[in-house]
């Protein structure tokens, strides 16, 4: 499992919520730490827990900015931040019940690694795109 390390291409032109990928790209960063130099269980459910609790608020944060500008993607977006919660859930029962195994680092590379950038390129761009051609504000 690899690192991510932000970079421009990542940007979806809002600030808040580039800071917001920023602070998220950190907490898997840590997760991924935890997983490879195998941390005690209690330490990676810890770094587990605030990654959880962080992608919950981020989510939570976007959708209230596409409800509040009536971005009409929205239902899409919210269905695959949904999907991901679902995952995340997933993972976290895995992790309680197997512990750290190699499976479980594999599904955080692929399911959580993969998919957030993947995210901010297809999905979150969209919106960034939406804001930017009707000239909003986001505060
Ligand atoms: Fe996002
Ligand atoms: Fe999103």
């Amino acid at each position: 499992m690899e690192k991510i390390r932000w970079q421009n291409s990542l940007s979806i032109g809002i600030d808040l919520i580039d800071n917001q990928h920023k602070q998220w790209i950190e907490h898997y960063n840590d997760i991924v730490d935890s997983l490879t130099s195998q941390q005690n269980r209690s330490q990676i459910s810890k770094t587990l827990g605030f990654l959880i609790d962080y992608t919950e608020g981020h989510f939570s944060s976007e959708e209230k900015y596409m409800s509040a500008t009536k971005y009409p993607g929205l239902p899409e977006h919210k269905a695959k931040h949904d999907e991901l919660r679902a995952t995340l859930a997933t993972l976290v029962k895995e992790f309680e019940e197997e512990g750290a195994t190699t499976q479980l680092s594999n599904a955080v590379d692929t399911f959580l690694g993969h998919w957030l950038i993947k995210h901010i390129h297809e999905v979150d761009m969209k919106f960034g795109a939406f804001v930017k051609e009707n000239k909003i504000i986001l505060s």
